[in-house]
């Protein structure tokens, strides 16, 4: 037989083509890609649906204990069978340095977590909460050489956050070492001011979460961060971006040809500030940073979707569940900034986008598949193993069903989370197969692999992360006066 497995008839979709054909897969690999393939071993028939690249969530915190010390509810099983069952075939996900904490040991503990766990391919992104001389002179530039190419930092959290020497500290290592960094942009000491006052005058509700982290917050650390990495000339990238403000500064930057790129979420596109005002303390599951908005917010987050400020769509899955273990640390009594930050998004992220997305017309199939994978795997150096259907490239193929009506309901889901931001909500398209690496993993709804078959997957510099080779003119005067490695 030429083929382990051939899937035919498909609607093949890539970010940038739709080819009705066939996928030989042998191996693992995609080995052909034609009309009326020889007979494979197993045979998938995919006529009437789409075939898409496996979806890479390039944002995802599972099995992450958070600097507050909550653990996430997700593990690297219920996590990535999450993940699969949404059409997700690899996660990456945050192995996160806590003070004190070294890299190569953070590192270990994740890989020892995840090996034993995941059904579908992972890699890590770093957090850097710590950025100690040995971190930086020797951990993390040899992490960096060892396929760890991007690394997040925060401008909040008081256990995470860098100020703006140790931002200058990281950009440098990573202009130097070719990575890519990911930035939590929003003003730590406006948001802690405002938490202050709120708290002072009694407003402890979930409600209050969202006014006490404002868009200037956010836009005035994403204008502050881009500043800072183009002295250096080193390429960022803003996460979880909520609000036309913050969006603007990364547009403003976009224009004049940096290499700033950006990510928004489902929460910024289905949620808003009134779901966290609830009854009791239900609107602590929605409670993310940054917050929810409004609906104007959401149409812009729509617009830079379609208009490709946006270059990925990742859920920023960072589950915690409804009760003392996670969100409400101190039971019904719980003060808004004492609830553990983030939702659960994983499984949900590309119907959403798909249904609301690719069949309301605001985005096309391919940016979708762009917006879901393919860039994914291109900034975070995975491609073309990952995220596109090419001769090679591993077979991460998600059959994708676009007439199916799904009303998202938490016990359909597969995470450990106990609800969802999102039930109720009736949408249209989710996946009929996924493969990782040619394995069927999901069929119609059932898992059908063992738990740790899923691998690790180390990544190259990405050439998103190459400096422009431009310099700020005091950058320049620095250089020519001969201190030419002053960083
Ligand atoms: O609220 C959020 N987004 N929590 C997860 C951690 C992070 O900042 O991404
Ligand atoms: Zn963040
Ligand atoms: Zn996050």
């Amino acid at each position: 037989m030429d083929f382990d497995l051939v899937i035919r008839d498909g609607n093949v979709v890539t970010a940038t083509e739709e080819v009705f054909c066939d996928i030989g897969i042998k191996r693992g690999r995609i080995a052909a890609i034609g009309d009326k393939l020889p007979k494979g071993e197993r045979e998938i028939d995919a006529d009437g649906n789409y075939v898409f690249p496996g979806g890479i969530d390039s944002h995802t915190h599972i099995e992450q204990l958070s600097s507050s010390g909550i653990m996430c509810a997700d593990d690297f099983y219920t996590g990535t069978v999450s993940a699969a069952h949404g059409g997700t075939t690899t996660v990456i996900s945050f192995a996160a340095q806590h003070k004190g904490d070294s890299l190569p040991k953070v590192l270990t503990d994740y890989h020892s977590l995840a090996k034993e766990k995941a059904v579908i391919d992972y890699s890590f992104h770093l957090i850097i909460s710590d950025p100690t001389e040995a971190v930086l002179k020797d951990e993390l530039p040899e992490l960096i050489r060892n396929g760890y190419t991007s690394f997040k930092v925060y401008m909040t959290y008081d256990a995470l956050r860098l100020d703006d020497y140790q931002m200058l500290d990281v950009f440098s290592v990573a202009r130097r070492e070719g990575a890519l960094t990911m930035v939590h942009a929003e003003n730590h000491d406006l948001i802690r001011w405002l938490t202050d006052r709120l708290l002072e005058h009694g407003a402890t509700k979930p409600k209050f979460h969202a006014v006490s982290h404002p868009r200037l917050a956010e836009s005035e650390a994403t204008s502050r961060a881009i500043s800072l990495a183009e002295f250096l000339d080193a390429p960022c990238l803003i996460v979880h971006v909520s609000a036309e403000e913050g969006m603007e500064a990364i547009q403003r930057a976009q224009r004049r040809g940096l290499k700033v790129y950006a990510e928004t979420c489902p929460q910024y596109l289905f949620l808003t500030a009134e779901d966290l005002d609830q009854e009791d303390m239900a609107g602590a599951m929605c409670c993310c940073s940054p917050p929810p908005r409004d609906k104007a917010a959401q149409e812009a987050m729509w617009r830079g979707l379609a208009d490709g400020t946006f270059q990925v769509f990742s859920s920023d899955h960072a589950p915690y569940r409804f009760d003392e273990s996670g969100k409400l640390a101190q039971g019904e009594d719980t003060p808004f900034n004492k609830i553990a930050n983030g939702v659960p998004g994983l499984e949900v992220r590309m119907p959403l986008l798909f249904s609301e997305g690719v069949l309301k017309d605001r985005i096309d199939l391919h940016r979708f598949v762009e917006l879901t994978s393919t860039r994914a795997a291109k900034l975070y150096g995975m491609f073309p193993r990952k995220g596109s259907i090419s001769i090679g490239a591993d077979a991460d193929l998600v059959i994708w069903d676009a007439n199916k009506e799904v009303t998202i309901a938490w016990e359909n889901l597969h995470d450990n989370v106990g609800y969802t931001p999102y039930e109720g909500k009736k949408i249209r398209g989710w996946p009929l197969q996924v493969f990782s690496r040619g394995r069927l993993v999901v069929d119609n709804g059932e898992l059908q692999v063992e738990k740790g078959s899923g691998e690790f997957i180390p990544r190259e510099k990405p050439s998103s992360a190459e400096p422009l080779g431009r310099t700020s003119p005091e950058a320049e005067l620095i250089r020519r006066s001969g201190f030419d490695d002053l960083w």
